[in-house]
């Protein structure tokens, strides 16, 4: 008896496992760059843009590089929940639409938040180790944090 609702269980775990891949999800992908992108409206030294890319894009942008696994549910969920808070919070594709608060405000919250290692998230990082940032790559964030301040306070904008 009891091994028969073990296996009555087992199945019914596998439909729903089968039914829930047919729940699709919107990527997050556009195919050009926004004419709203920080990079359009201020200077981003490449090798700032390059870890932004690696380590915050996937949350922080229009377009996640996503990996094999996020086509399997509940991961696709998993991850679009992710992103969509990510981008809530911020999204460097819209950076050029923020007001001139927002954006120091969130300038200031990048370096703060990698300056604790609260970004890029550990859940990302133990899988994305490439996305973790060393010493180097924070104090260059830093100063480029500093640098854009200085560039919206005066308001050179870079076009
Ligand atoms: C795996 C997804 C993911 C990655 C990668 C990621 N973030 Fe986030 N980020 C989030 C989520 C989700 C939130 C909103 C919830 C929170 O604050 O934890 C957030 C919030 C933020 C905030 C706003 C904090 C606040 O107080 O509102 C900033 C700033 C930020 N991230 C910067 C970064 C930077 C800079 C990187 C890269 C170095 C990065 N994030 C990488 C998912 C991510």
């Amino acid at each position: 008896m009891k091994s028969r609702i073990k296996k009555i269980s087992i199945a019914i775990i596998l439909i729903l496992f089968i039914a829930i891949q047919f729940f699709d999800v919107m990527p997050n992908y556009v195919a050009e760059t926004s004419k709203n992108a920080i990079e359009k409206h201020y200077s981003v030294p490449q090798n700032v843009q390059q870890i932004l890319k690696t380590s915050c894009y996937d949350c922080h942008s229009n377009n996640t590089v996503y990996p094999w696994y996020s086509k399997v549910q509940p991961v696709k969920w998993w991850l679009a929940n992710h992103i969509n808070d990510g981008k809530r919070h911020l999204n460097f594709d819209k950076f050029g639409t923020y007001p001139k608060d927002k954006k120091l405000q969130k300038l200031d919250e990048v370096a703060e938040t990698v300056n604790a290692d609260e970004m890029p998230l550990s859940s990302y990082t133990v899988i994305h180790t490439q996305a973790k940032l060393s010493a180097e790559q924070k104090s260059l964030i830093q100063s480029w944090v500093k640098s854009m301040k200085g560039q919206i306070n005066k308001e050179i904008l870079v076009r």
